[in-house]
């Protein structure tokens, strides 16, 4: 009989974005790795980032001006030690990118990196290589990894949970628990595996996909987040999601970004009557932070009925539009839109999950051995709303912070054995796949409706009350059907939304991305604290 365990790892990293690829790359030399990946290496929200890094890179730039741009963003619940932390390691992430091979945008001189702008940010400070960033970081690290003897990747591998045991508190990391591996459903083979490992990663990515609008891709879908959450760990600040003001308004475009640097360059957020809108909501207008610019969007659009609003950079050149923003204008114009010449149709879209799994400045967890790195992690980076172009800096900064620490504590660790096989005994194979495809597009329309940009009481409430119903619906499924991708990720993704729902029914003000009609004016105590969850475990 074939066995049910895969070889034992030092470490098992669960995701292939920046914050997988570049922690393997980093630990490679020093341990023998598994990089787990759900669908393809390079699938993931890394290889659709646009805009670019920020990083503090031009001599009239300084930290200090990163520092209090994302402070300002963050709406005063960032972590102001991690923020000084990660952007004091801006300029070693992007050097150790070029050192790796990564092609950066010049300019027309070719004497430097070209820098771009994008809201929040009072200096150019975005390195990006045109308006395909993620592609080029992504595509650079995936060939590595490739090549390193010592990296084993498994894709199409989903992780379904972690493996702890019990394990003696100590003063010190009050963590009781510890990660020995995670069960991982083999998809070609449709068979649960379980993977030991000393060191586990979670580097899933965020959770856009519990809306049923995103900017991310079908990957998303928080599956980190509610492994974490399952195990024992504590998660925080989920109810601050990000929409992203502009993304591409067209039947047939499916989650296309409309980069903020767009914006950055000159692009100008216009009425069906061709107005500016921005100047009446904010004196740094189309680059004032994303959570103001797309609740404008979604107040212009509600006060006039209207579809979506336009984003013109067409009053720029020709060539600065093809040389920045080729992958746009391609796009653009494969649906029939010349950029060039007109606006084009944007709304908002979720893009990014701040909250996530709480850890500390080595992106360690509540779980010994397991550490959340990317954007499935909350370090207090972003606070109430995250920065342009912080995210791919906070995947690089943790992923070589990570494993600093991890590298120190290798020998300490023994190799888990004996870990108990996954347990089918009791379930059998599905009558009513229908099942799982309709809560899916239930949970994603009702958290776009009810927990959207804008929110209520009521409205979270109601949310709260449908959510309840859908989770009972399918646990009681999982417990008694054979496991699929789908309903693995549809788990994950009621859970996650329950996370959401519930932190921001603990709001009872607007903060940053959190915004309720129910504010009235008087701040209790919470307003600067961020909302941790604890999970039943502890
Ligand atoms: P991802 O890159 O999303 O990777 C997650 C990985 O985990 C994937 O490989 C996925 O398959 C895998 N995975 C998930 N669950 C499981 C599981 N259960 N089992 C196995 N594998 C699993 N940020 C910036 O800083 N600058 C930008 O210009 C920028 N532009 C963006 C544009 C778009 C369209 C989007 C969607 C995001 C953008 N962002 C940008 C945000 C940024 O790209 C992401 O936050 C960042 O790439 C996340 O990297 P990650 O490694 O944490 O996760
Ligand atoms: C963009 O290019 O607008 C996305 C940047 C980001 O999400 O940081």
């Amino acid at each position: 009989m074939a066995s049910s365990t895969y070889p034992n790892y030092d470490i098992l990293i669960i995701g292939s974005g920046a914050a997988g690829l570049m922690t393997a790359l980093h630990l490679a030399d020093y341990a023998n790795i598994a990089i787990l990946t759900k669908s393809r290496l390079k699938e993931g929200s890394t290889a659709y980032a646009q805009g670019g890094i920020s990083a503090v890179l031009d001599k009239e730039d300084s930290l200090q001006s990163h520092i209090k741009d994302t402070l300002d963003a963050g709406a005063g619940l960032c972590h102001k030690k991690i923020v000084k932390k990660v952007v004091a390691e801006g300029k070693s992430c992007i050097d150790q990118l070029i050192q790796q091979g990564v092609k950066f945008s010049q300019t027309q001189d070719g004497k430097h990196y070209h820098l771009t702008r994008e809201g929040g940010h009072s200096h150019r400070r975005v390195i990006h290589a045109a308006d395909a960033t993620g592609n080029a970081v992504e595509t650079t690290l995936a060939e590595q990894v490739k090549q390193h003897p010592n990296i084993t990747i498994y894709s199409h591998h989903l992780a379904i949970d972690l493996i702890t045991k019990k394990t003696k508190q100590t003063q010190k990391t009050k963590q009781s628990k510890q990660c020995l591996g995670a069960y991982v459903f083999n998809n070609p083979q449709q068979k649960v595996f379980v993977i030991p490992a000393k060191f586990t990663i979670l580097a899933t990515g965020g959770a856009s996909k519990v809306y049923l609008y995103t900017s991310n891709p079908d990957v998303s879908t928080g599956d980190g987040i509610a492994m974490a959450w399952r195990a024992g760990c504590r998660v925080a600040n989920m109810e601050f999601i990000q929409f992203h003001p502009t993304c591409l308004y067209h039947p047939e475009a499916r989650s296309f970004l409309i980069s903020e640097a767009v914006r950055g360059e000159g692009g100008k957020l216009i009425l069906p009557n061709g107005q500016r809108f921005m100047p009446r909501f904010d004196p740094r207008a189309e680059l004032a932070p994303r959570d103001i610019v797309a609740r404008a969007i979604d107040h212009e659009m509600k006060r006039l009925g209207i579809e979506s609003v336009y984003l013109d950079i067409s009053h720029e050149s020709d060539r600065l539009i093809r040389t920045h923003f080729p992958t746009i204008y391609s796009r653009c114009l494969d649906f029939g839109m010349d950029i060039t010449k007109e606006p084009i149709p944007v709304v908002p879209a979720a893009h990014y999950t701040c909250g996530g799994v709480m850890t500390d400045k080595h992106a360690k967890t509540d779980i010994k051995n397991l550490y959340a790195i990317g954007e499935t992690a909350f370090t207090g980076l972003h606070g109430a709303n995250r920065m342009a172009s912080n995210s791919l800096l906070e995947c690089l900064a943790f992923a070589k912070f990570a494993s600093d620490n991890i590298k120190k504590n290798l020998d300490k660790v023994t190799s888990p054995s004996k870990l108990p096989i996954w347990d089918e005994s009791q379930v059998t194979d599905s009558d009513e796949e229908v099942v799982v495809a309709h809560n899916w597009e239930e949970l994603r329309r009702f958290m776009w409706d009810y927990v959207g940009i804008v929110r209520t009481n009521k409205r979270l409430a109601r949310a709260k009350r449908r959510c309840d119903v859908l989770q009972q619906e399918i646990y009681e499924y999982y417990g008694h059907f054979r496991v699929s991708h789908d309903l693995l990720e549809l788990r994950n993704l009621v859970t996650v939304a329950d996370l959401i729902i519930q932190s921001a029914l603990r709001r009872h003000h607007s903060v940053g991305l959190h915004y309720t009609l129910d504010d009235k004016g008087k701040k209790d105590p919470l307003y600067h604290q961020n909302t941790i969850l604890l999970p039943n475990s502890l």
